[in-house]
């Protein structure tokens, strides 16, 4: 029989991780059914066979690499417990900084407002608990990930997002929004970072586009315009080191107002734009 004090303890076997110990308790706590802080209460506590049966496989996959979101199912985002699974990104607190910018830009309290591919939902269930009053529709392309956020929606009983299936805009009905947002994939093909850590076992749909990572923004900034109202916004999330051209993009489709968005760290890593 071993302890939870012991499992705690084996987290010196995650080598590979920079997280090690916050790993290993989200894995205990996951297998008993409790939150971390019970694992400081009862260090003493003995896991079952079954119990150290399962937290041995979850902490073997974790060795190889899998993310934590992967072995337990679920991600908090915006103090939201989402499920997740690996067909689209797992939601990162980098995006919470978008949906901050998106409330601070829009006070109102009712609104229209389109979330493009939405993955778990995140950012269009985080604005919807925020939001009561606005309409947001969360569109997204990958037939897997619109089936968990409409799992997630449906779940945590978010009546104000409609999930939708749109490659981008081609099959959303010509209408205007007063806050369009994205956080699409902005990743370079040949960036080393797609080999390294959680990004390994995300789906390159959900990461990788064309043009040094810039394609899939300049499509959204180009059509955009015919999706927003007057004085409507568009925002974006990009990397630490495409602010500047995100800028020149979204200037030359026409938007006006456009500024970048530092996170805590000090990168730009969004980018907002007014029609
Ligand atoms: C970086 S992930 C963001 C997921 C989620 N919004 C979040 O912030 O956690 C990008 C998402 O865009 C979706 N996507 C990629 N290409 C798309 C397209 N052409 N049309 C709609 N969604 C697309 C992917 O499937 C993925 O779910």
């Amino acid at each position: 029989m071993t302890s939870v004090k012991e499992n705690v303890a084996r987290s010196a076997e995650l080598t590979d991780s920079e997280s090690a110990r916050l790993d290993v308790e989200v894995l205990l706590g996951h297998v008993l059914g409790r939150e971390r802080t019970w694992l400081y209460t009862w260090p003493e506590y003995e896991l079952t066979a079954a119990e150290q049966g399962e937290f041995e496989a979850l902490l073997a996959r974790r060795k190889r690499g899998e993310p934590v979101a992967h072995l337990t199912g679920e991600r908090e985002f915006w103090s939201l417990t989402l499920k997740v699974d690996p067909s689209t990104l797992i939601p990162r607190p980098d995006t919470e900084l978008l949906v901050e910018t998106a409330l601070r830009l829009c006070p109102q309290s009712t609104l229209h407002a389109l979330d493009l591919g939405t993955g778990t939902g995140a950012i269009a269930l985080a604005l919807a608990s925020e939001k009561p009053g606005w309409q947001i529709v969360a569109a997204e392309k990958s037939e897997a990930a619109l089936v968990l956020a409409e799992d997630n929606r449906e779940r945590l009983g978010f009546t104000n997002v409609k999930v939708v299936k749109s490659d981008w805009f081609a099959q959303l009905p010509l209408q205007h929004f007063s806050l369009i947002v994205s956080n699409p994939p902005y990743i370079d093909a040949a960036d080393p970072h797609l080999s390294q850590g959680d990004v390994r076992f995300e789906p390159s749909t959900a990461l990788v586009a064309e043009r040094q990572g810039l394609a899939d923004i300049e499509h959204i900034a180009a059509q955009a315009g015919d999706f927003l109202g007057e004085d409507g916004w568009l925002l974006v999330e990009h990397g630490w080191q495409q602010a500047q051209a995100v800028r020149e993009i979204f200037t030359a489709a026409g938007y006006r107002d456009v500024e970048s968005r530092k996170d805590f760290s000090g990168w730009e890593r969004i980018t907002q734009g007014r029609k």
